[in-house]
């Protein structure tokens, strides 16, 4: 058995929300204490109703917001108590794909370029090596190559979902988070 890419321990999100000025604020607790390991290679599903903490729990195992309490480790590495240099690198080891991926593709960028902003901002590729490595995930989540010029709307839903699948993959990351609607 492989080391764990994750493990969650005790994990909890608490929220404060303000009641106005005179009245102490209430605490909402979003995610209550979760534990879970996840070996390479391996899903793990979450399923329950809505608003019992899912999104929270994924945004905090993908680095977007610290845990109120637990501890957390993303290859091998303590992701919550650690130098901000170190946080950069383990942020593109894990990845998001969101709930709603049309909400979060820009419309005003055509695919090709949404894909190849990851490896833009991330890595030291040439301008073809970049394009080549576009082409070569739009064919791994099946989109044809000429797709690269059309903008989000133009894509079907499942389609959309694919591209945000196919962005979260740009880096190889470690980790892919889906939160996704059933
Ligand atoms: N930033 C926030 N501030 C205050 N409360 C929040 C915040 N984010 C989420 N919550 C609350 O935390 C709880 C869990 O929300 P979350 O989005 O994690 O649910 P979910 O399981 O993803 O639900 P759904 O299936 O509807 O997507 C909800 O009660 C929500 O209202
Ligand atoms: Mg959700």
């Amino acid at each position: 058995m492989s080391a764990p890419v994750v493990v969650a321990e005790n994990l909890r999100q608490t929220y404060e929300i303000r009641r106005g000025l005179f009245r102490a604020p209430a605490r909402l607790q979003a995610v209550g204490g979760i534990s879970f390991a996840i070996e390479p290679g391996r899903t793990l599903a979450v399923v329950g109703e809505s608003g019992c903490g899912k999104s929270t729990l994924a945004r905090m195992v993908t680095l977007i917001e610290p845990p109120t309490d637990g501890d957390l480790t993303l290859d091998g590495i303590d992701a919550v108590d650690t130098p901000s240099s170190e946080r950069r690198r383990l942020r593109r080891t894990v990845q998001l794909v969101f709930q709603n991926p049309y909400g979060s593709l820009n419309p005003r960028k055509r695919i090709g370029a949404i894909l190849e902003q990851p490896l833009a901002i991330n890595t030291g590729l040439s301008g073809s090596e970049r394009r080549e490595r576009v082409r070569a995930m739009m064919a791994k989540v099946g989109l044809r190559p000429e797709h690269d010029a059309r903008y989000p709307h133009m894509f079907s839903g499942g389609q959309r979902q694919r591209i945000a699948i196919a962005r979260a993959l740009m880096l190889s990351p470690k980790l892919v988070v889906a939160d996704e609607p059933v």
